[in-house]
């Protein structure tokens, strides 16, 4: 929603974002990874993460699953719980950016509008990271169980089945991982967030 919230004055503090991010010696970004389930997400982007470290990077990794036993395990799988997962989702990705940090998301965030809501909210820091991975050999892995499920009308709304995924038009790097392996995958990811940013 586009409510403001009132009788709320922002502060400013001494120490602003740019401070923080210079005592971690790196520029702040949000790499949002979207897909489908199973496509990969979490794992490239823990990949990527462990590249991101082993260059003495200070990360964060939000992963659809872990986030939603905690902080979101009020919301389902409804367009709006989906809405309100994401709206969550940017905002943290958004505090841990001001705090210095490079935040990897991993959240099928099916909808174009949310994810663009996602990019107004966290700002010049977000690149979005297509993960495109056919809904086929998602569901050929099926890691979970949960497409062979979803086909038995066992799971209401599931991604790709039953509930939308619409893929991003324009994202900033794309990638397929039935095409490489994890780490090469996670390689081209680095590769490109580097010349993205011209540097960390
Ligand atoms: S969303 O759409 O961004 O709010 O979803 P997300 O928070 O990433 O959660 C996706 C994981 O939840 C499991 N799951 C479902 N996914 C899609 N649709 C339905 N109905 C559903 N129910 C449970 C599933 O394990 C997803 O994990 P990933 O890692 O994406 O496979």
């Amino acid at each position: 929603s586009l409510r403001r919230s009132t009788n709320v004055v922002w502060q400013n503090t001494d120490i602003t974002r740019e401070i923080r991010a210079q005592q971690k010696c790196q520029k702040p970004l949000t790499l949002w990874f979207t897909g489908l389930s199973g496509s990969g997400k979490s794992t490239l982007a823990n990949e990527v993460e462990k590249g991101l470290v082993a260059m003495g990077k200070h990360t964060m990794l939000l992963d659809g699953d872990n986030v939603r036993h905690g902080l979101n395990k009020n919301l389902g799988f409804k367009e709006a719980d989906r809405i309100e997962n994401i709206r969550r989702i940017a905002e943290v990705a958004k505090l841990m950016n001001d705090a210095g940090i490079i935040t990897l998301t991993a959240f099928i965030s099916p909808y174009k509008d949310d994810r663009e809501n996602a990019r107004r909210i966290i700002g010049k820091e977000f690149v979005e990271i297509y993960v495109s991975t056919p809904l086929e050999e998602c569901e050929k892995r099926d890691v979970k169980g949960l497409y062979k499920k979803a086909r038995a009308g066992e799971i209401p709304n599931f991604t790709g089945i039953s509930s939308p995924y619409e893929a991003p038009d324009n994202p900033d790097i794309e990638i397929d991982t039935s095409k490489f392996s994890i780490e090469t995958a996670a390689d081209i990811v680095i590769k490109h967030i580097l010349k993205y940013s011209n540097g960390l």
